[in-house]
This record gives C-alpha cells, sequence and structure tokens, in this order.
C-alpha cells in the first residue's frame, strides 16, 4: 500500500475515537451499577471465545484519568464513547444512580478541560438486565424506557456533549442477540427478531426527541453499513443479494431517513401503529453514522443448506441468502476482508439513495483487528493498522471529493477491548493493552494518527 502522506482533510473535519462502555469499564458490581445483558451472557457456558467476560476488560472505570491523558497526548477533536444504561438506571428506569451519573461528569468534564469533545451513545447493545426480564427489545415499552433514559441524561450531562447517538448498529443487536442468538441476549428468534428491530428505532426516535426537549443538539446515530455484491450474475444471486441488502442496510436506514421500510414484505414482519411509529422514527437528525467494516458477497441459497461461518456463525437453512467468503482481497486477522473502496462506495450510495433526505455523514466507526506482538524494543509497530486506516481515509476523500458530504472519523478503537463473541483476542486498538497487568502501551497506530491530527490541526491556524 502506499507509503505517500495520507490526504489533507477541510479544515473542520472531526478526527476521534470510539469505545463502548461494557467493552472497556470493567467494574460491572461497583459504583451501583445494575446488571446488564452482556453481564448474564458472559456467564453462560460457551458463548464466549476462551469463557471471558466483560468484568474487568480495559479496566477504564478506574483507569479513565490515565486513558484521557492519551487521548490528549492523541491530539484528539472528540472521543466517541458509550454510556452504561445500568450505571446511570441500574434497572434500566426509575431511580437515577448518582454514582454512575458522578463517574460519567467527571470523565466528561476532564474530556472537555483538555479540548476532547465528548461524542455520547447511549445504547451500545448492553441493556439493563431489568429491561430484558420484561422482554427486552420484543417489548415495546422498551422504547419509551429508553427515551425517559435520554432524557434524564440530556438534562444531567447535555451541556458537555457534542454529539449524540441515541443508539449503536440496531442490525447487529438484531440479528445477532435477537436473530441468531450469537450475542447477547441469545434468543434465537429468526425473522421475528425484527420487531426488536422496530423498537429500536422506535426507541431512537424517542430519544432524540427527548434530547431535543432536554436542549440537545448535534443528534444522529451510529449505524453499521456496507455494500452487497453478488456472488454472481445469475438473477437468483442477484435477487438474493437485493434481499439482504434490503434487511442488512435499507430496513434500517430508510425509516430513519425516508420515514419507511423499504419493503411491503419487509413492514410485514413488525407490528405496531406504524404510521405513527415511522414518524417519531424519522425525527429528524443533525448528521447520520456510518460504522464500516467489510462489504458481503451473497450468493441464493442452496436447498436444505445453511451457511458455516462467513460472518462469524452459522446460519440455519432456509434463509433467501447465503453469505459467500470473498476473495481476492487480503484479510485481518480476525478473517474480516480488507476492501477500502467499499467504504467509498457506500458513502456513494448513500448519496444516491437518500439525496436530500440525508444530512451530513460521520463515520463513526472504521478499524482492524490484528494480533498485535511486541517487537525486541516491546514496540507495537502495526503498519497494517496505519495501512488500513490510511487506505479508508483515501476512500472517504475520494468519495467527498465527489460530494459526500462527510465530517468526521472515528477510529475503532482507542484500546485493546473485550470484542464481544470473540473475547480478547482480537485487537482493534491504537493503544495495545495488556490485560494481566493494564498497562497500556501506544501502537505505531498511535502516533500515525496523532501526526495526522497534529497536521490537520496546524492546518486550522
Ligand atoms: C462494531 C461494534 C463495536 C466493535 C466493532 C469491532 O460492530 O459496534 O462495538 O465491536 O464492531
Amino acid at each position: 500500500m502506499s507509503r505517500q502522506p495520507t490526504p489533507l482533510f477541510p479544515p473542520s473535519f472531526v478526527w476521534g475515537t470510539a469505545t463502548s462502555a461494557y467493552q472497556i469499564e470493567g467494574a460491572v458490581a461497583e459504583g451501583g451499577r445494575g446488571p446488564s445483558i452482556w453481564d448474564e451472557f458472559c456467564d453462560r457456558p460457551a458463548m464466549i471465545a476462551g469463557g471471558e467476560t466483560g468484568r474487568v476488560a480495559a479496566d477504564h472505570y478506574h483507569r479513565w484519568p490515565a486513558d484521557v491523558d492519551l487521548m490528549a497526548r492523541l491530539g484528539l477533536d472528540s472521543y466517541r464513547l458509550s454510556l452504561s444504561w445500568s450505571r446511570i438506571l441500574p434497572t434500566g428506569s426509575g431511580p437515577v444512580n448518582p454514582e454512575g451519573v458522578d463517574f460519567y461528569e467527571r470523565l466528561l468534564d476532564r474530556l472537555c478541560a483538555v479540548g476532547i469533545s465528548p461524542a455520547v451513545t447511549l445504547f451500545h447493545w448492553d441493556l439493563p438486565s431489568a429491561l430484558q426480564d420484561q422482554g427486552g427489545w420484543m417489548n415495546r415499552d422498551t422504547a419509551y424506557r429508553l427515551g425517559e433514559y435520554a432524557q434524564v441524561v440530556g438534562e444531567r450531562l447535555g451541556d458537555r456533549v457534542g454529539m449524540w447517538m441515541p443508539i449503536n448498529e440496531p442490525v447487529v443487536h438484531t440479528l445477532y442477540g435477537y436473530a441468531l442468538g450469537v450475542h447477547a441476549p441469545g434468543l434465537a428468534l429468526g425473522f421475528e427478531a425484527f420487531q426488536a428491530a422496530h423498537h429500536q428505532l422506535l426507541g431512537h426516535g424517542l430519544a432524540v426527541q427527548a434530547l431535543r426537549s432536554a436542549g440537545c443538539d448535534n443528534i444522529g446515530i451510529a449505524s453499521n453499513h456496507a455494500p452487497v455484491h453478488a456472488a454472481s450474475d445469475s438473477p437468483a444471486d442477484v435477487l438474493a443479494a437485493d434481499v439482504y441488502d434490503h434487511v442488512v442496510n435499507w430496513m434500517f436506514a430508510d425509516p430513519i431517513l425516508l420515514g419507511k421500510y423499504p419493503a411491503e414484505e419487509l413492514a410485514q414482519l413488525v407490528s405496531g401503529p406504524l404510521d405513527a411509529d415511522l414518524k417519531i422514527i424519522s425525527t429528524p437528525l443533525d448528521w447520520y453514522g456510518i460504522n464500516y467494516y467489510e462489504p458481503t458477497v451473497i450468493a441464493a441459497p442452496v436447498e436444505g443448506q445453511g451457511t458455516a461461518g462467513v460472518l462469524e456463525v452459522d446460519l440455519p437453512p432456509g434463509l433467501p441468502f447465503a453469505p459467500v467468503p470473498m476473495t481476492g482481497y487480503p484479510t485481518t486477522d480476525f478473517g474480516w476482508p480488507v476492501v477500502p473502496e467499499a467504504l467509498g462506495e457506500i458513502l456513494r450510495t448513500f448519496k444516491t439513495r437518500f439525496g436530500a433526505a440525508l444530512p451530513p455523514i460521520y463515520i463513526t466507526e472504521s478499524g482492524s483487528s490484528w494480533h498485535d506482538l511486541p517487537d525486541e524494543f516491546g514496540e507495537f509497530v502495526d503498519r497494517a493498522r496505519i495501512d488500513y486506516h490510511d487506505a479508508h481515509l483515501r476512500a472517504v476523500r475520494s468519495a467527498m471529493d465527489d460530494g459526500v458530504d462527510v465530517r468526521g472519523y472515528f477510529v475503532w478503537s482507542l484500546l485493546d477491548n473485550f470484542e464481544w463473541a470473540a473475547g480478547y483476542k482480537e485487537r482493534f486498538g491504537l493503544v495495545h493493552v495488556d490485560f494481566q497487568t493494564q498497562e497500556r502501551t501506544p501502537k505505531a497506530s498511535f502516533e500515525w494518527y496523532r501526526a495526522l491530527i497534529a497536521k490537520h490541526r496546524a492546518a486550522r491556524v
């Protein structure tokens, strides 16, 4: 890959990193935090690689001052974090836990003091267990609980938050958590899971309205999107890819940006007062956040056969599509294909599909896992991670040159962390974490990103 300097972005372009509460905080039973579905899921045998859990994770709950120092050294404009819902509202609703609010107040205050604007996600998959006990996102009431939680947080923390995202990747939470059962809450409901998607989207809309009524602005979403390619030109493969594209991309973006589901067949998978709900779901946003990792190749299903492993999960037989491995591209150590131009492609597709209905875009996550090892000097020279971000930033820049309005890029992730069902083996961080000692070691990619940000900061003057 190229060793030319990464191209320059406009002076106002926002440089960030992203994390989420359950993946870094640890301290699951401290400070009055109530249990979340991920605590319970990790306790189930064989759900997480190596039997690992997020109980300690990167111990950020105790080490946050040093972590903010690292972010200041990096020179970030913005730090995307998520709040642990059950730290603030231990049972998901009802009385506020003052210790939980204090924790985030101290963290946000320190970020602001060092000139880093907090970008806050309210729900990054760690639903309070008490809400799951009542059905979780299959229960419409959960959407209203998210709205109330947004109101509480907006009132208490709003003056320090620069950007808001009520929810993270509803598609992944729906498919992995409710359809396939490989993420918390571990339900395998198949297509019935779309009810949980609808309620997350409704919760998103209610939370947007609650945040606005609490005086907050600059509100968006962090939603996972990527191109879907057909395995061949055969009509069966093209149709299967189109169905999959609707299920994973447009089922989630269209309701928010266009106020409708992308196809009647998909709308029929959900119930509720749809017209009224879609009005709430499509409450206007200030921006739209895309989390991008990898494109998917889809073929027509072979009768009676499931699909083993391509999306790190086995899909049951009977689906109208079959993901197949993407060939011809390098893969990360997690096995994900590295296809930077697909990031440019999805950005252009958004512009074409949504036109004037599309607000400015942020890349709210982009990153890659490499099983970094120290060299003889104890340094992590993660050239592959640098090349990954460099190439993906080039793809963003080229989409911007084609008229897509992209305003910022958040690296996933600041720190190595608990990668959900994959445990601690997968490392996405610019900073290496030794999970035995909790020692932090900035990798070469940290220095690369620091220099890139510094160059842009200098151009701002
Ligand atoms: C995204 C999640 C994030 C992280 C990255 C690798 O799907 O939002 O928490 O796990 O993948």
